[in-house]
């Protein structure tokens, strides 16, 4: 998570993508469970040049299982192929590769009609950042110590991994940038880690997060920092966290970077509960373009 997207580096991963997405066959795009509206780029569907797409909903085992239910019925209303998965578990390596046969079957069906005897399919991860591209490319790597070697046509320091006999994991993920015009998304991306921190306000990242907790899981707020319902204003309701935490800075006054820190990597860690930051019916218009 070193980068800062500016536009040159976006135009940059951009031609990088493009380059990926014709040596592969099929494309598996990692979103966060926990935000699968605001972890995709629209921007992977214009270049995918109708290759077909697994949606690996990743991290899973921190969502809300109430809310998957509901992301799951939306995937499936969509008519879009997708997996809740986990990046840390091997399960993860079955169930992309039962999925990606099924949609290859048509692909590798039209070779053998025309008497082609199919070479093996090839498939890239990608994804915004923080999303689980490396740890599930790891995954496959650790079980397939055997690289298959460089393709004709790619460049040399492309490798592939043997994620069956005939399917194969391109070692470097595809790298998109998160979506910035929405504040609101923004925050989201903040809180789940998947941009910079230097790259938003955090005492607001954290207030929004708060907000959300309110709303959506206000138990959830209270047994975890005691607070009372409605929601103060942002410095009080840090003041009153940092004061239950016993965070003082000099003289008795409560340190409130240290707390609004503190909040956020109670979010990240699982500390406050498995939550979802966005139900299908809280995302805009916006989520019919997926
Ligand atoms: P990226 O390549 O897409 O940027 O993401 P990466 O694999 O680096 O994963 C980012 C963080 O998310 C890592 O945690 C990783 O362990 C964690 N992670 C990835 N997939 C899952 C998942 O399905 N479930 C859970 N619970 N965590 C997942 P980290 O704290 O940054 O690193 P580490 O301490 O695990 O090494």
């Amino acid at each position: 998570m070193s980068i800062q997207w500016f536009p040159g580096h976006m135009a940059k991963a951009k031609r990088e993508l493009l380059a990926q997405i014709k040596c592969v066959d099929i494309v598996f795009e990692l979103l966060d469970a926990r935000l699968p509206f605001s972890s995709h780029n629209p921007i992977l569907d214009s270049m995918l040049e109708q290759k077909p797409i697994l949606l690996v909903i990743n991290k899973a085992d921190m969502a809300d299982k109430i809310i998957l239910e509901q992301w799951e019925q939306f995937f499936k209303a969509k008519g879009r192929q997708f997996i809740f998965a986990n990046a840390k578990d091997d399960r993860i390596i079955n169930k992309i590769t039962k999925e990606a046969q099924f949609l290859l079957a048509p692909k590798l069906n039209a070779l053998k009609l025309k008497g082609i005897r199919p070479r093996s399919m090839r498939a890239m991860v990608v994804g915004i950042p923080n999303v689980g591209k490396s740890t599930l490319i790891n995954r496959v790597a650790k079980k397939n110590i055997a690289r298959t070697g460089n393709k004709p046509g790619v460049t040399k320091a492309q490798q592939w991994i043997k994620l069956n006999p005939v399917l194969d994991l391109l070692d470097t993920p595809g790298i998109l940038w998160p979506k910035f015009a929405d504040p609101e998304i923004g925050y989201k991306l903040a809180l789940s880690g998947a941009i910079k921190d230097d790259i938003l306000n955090l005492h607001d990242v954290a207030y929004y997060g708060l907000q959300f907790l309110a709303e959506m899981y206000p138990n959830l707020l209270y047994s975890k920092y005691q607070i009372k319902l409605p929601l103060d204003q942002m410095d009080r309701v840090f003041v009153s966290i940092g004061q239950k935490l016993g965070y003082f800075a000099k003289e008795g006054i409560v340190d409130i970077n240290r707390t609004v820190v503190k909040v956020i990597q109670d979010f990240r860690s699982l500390r406050i509960g498995k939550i979802c930051l966005e139900t299908p019916t809280s995302i805009n218009g916006g989520a019919e373009n997926k």
